[in-house]
């Protein structure tokens, strides 16, 4: 079976490709212990410099894998999720992220934690935590309003409606839209690897610091309640009616509120 994240060494730049492009490349669990196992050891490899991520097929990512959240239960709190979201945000190196197709959930999240991102001009990104009944994740909840403002980001996470590149670029989610996001990725993280690394390391440490513990306890008490949500019956409805290709209806959840 092919890898669902190939790792592709390019000099002193690792590409994490994500290659599941028949389920729109939605991450599951074995795609996060992948991606968790890839950073680490781009972290400790001297001759990495810079990730890159890219993705195979049209669609950057659909998010989170639905059927692992309905079968994995709400344990969110050991999962490889979790701990991915951590190593994420937490790697020290450049991770520049190019974008194309749809960027739902986490694939508009992690967005959030990159620190160089290209989009095409048709790159769509939604957050339909509570479409599906769940809640913000990946301290969305905090990083999304001081980017794009209270009313835009309670928008974005309420309605989940898609949002367009033009509006990321507005908000300073991406740095740019380009026809071929990956020549840009690629450019700019070969520009990464001529600089001064120790510098780099530095300044990406010092532009983090303020925030660093913030976002490592947002993404935990966002995880507590994404984990309560998993459980609940607006979740299992919103779930079934994706997977069943029908509308949701609610309406008999809240009977006898
Ligand atoms: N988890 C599991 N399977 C997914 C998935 C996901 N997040 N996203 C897509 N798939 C599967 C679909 O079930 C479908 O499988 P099938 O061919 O066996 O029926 C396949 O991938 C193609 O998806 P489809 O919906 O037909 O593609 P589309 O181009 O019409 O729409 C999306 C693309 C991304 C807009 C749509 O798939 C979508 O909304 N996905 C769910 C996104 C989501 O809610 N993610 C979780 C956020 S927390």
């Amino acid at each position: 079976m092919a890898d669902l994240i190939k790792k592709i060494p390019r000099g002193a730049v690792v590409e994490l490709q994500f290659n599941r492009p028949a389920k729109k490349n939605a991450i599951n669990l074995d795609m996060y212990v992948s991606l968790i196992g890839a950073l680490e050891s781009a972290s400790s490899d001297q001759s990495v410099q810079c990730v890159v991520f890219t993705c195979v097929g049209e669609s950057f990512t659909s998010g989170n894998d639905l059927e692992d959240f309905v079968n994995g239960g709400a344990d969110l709190k050991d999962s490889p999720v979790l701990r991915f979201l951590k190593v994420f945000s937490q790697f020290e190196k450049p991770i520049v992220v190019a974008v194309k197709g749809d960027a739902v959930g986490i694939g508009t999240t992690l967005l959030m934690h990159a620190d160089m991102v290209f989009a095409s001009p048709d790159a769509r990104f939604s957050l339909p935590f509570v479409k599906l009944g769940l809640c913000p994740e990946f301290a969305s909840s905090l990083i999304l309003p001081r980017l794009a403002g209270h009313v835009r980001a309670f928008e974005w996470l309420v309605f989940g409606d898609v949002f367009y590149a033009k509006d990321a670029r507005e908000v300073g989610l991406i740095n740019a839209i380009v026809e071929d996001p990956e020549y840009a990725a690629f450019e700019a993280a070969s520009r990464l690897t001529s600089l001064p690394r120790n510098a780099i390391k530095t300044s990406k440490q010092l532009l983090k610091q303020a925030e660093k513990a913030l976002i490592k306890a947002t993404i935990d008490t966002e995880a507590e309640a994404f984990g309560k949500a998993l459980k609940g019956a607006e979740f299992a409805e919103a779930v079934s009616a994706f997977f069943e290709k029908r509308s949701p209806d609610s309406t008999s959840i809240y009977k006898g509120d």
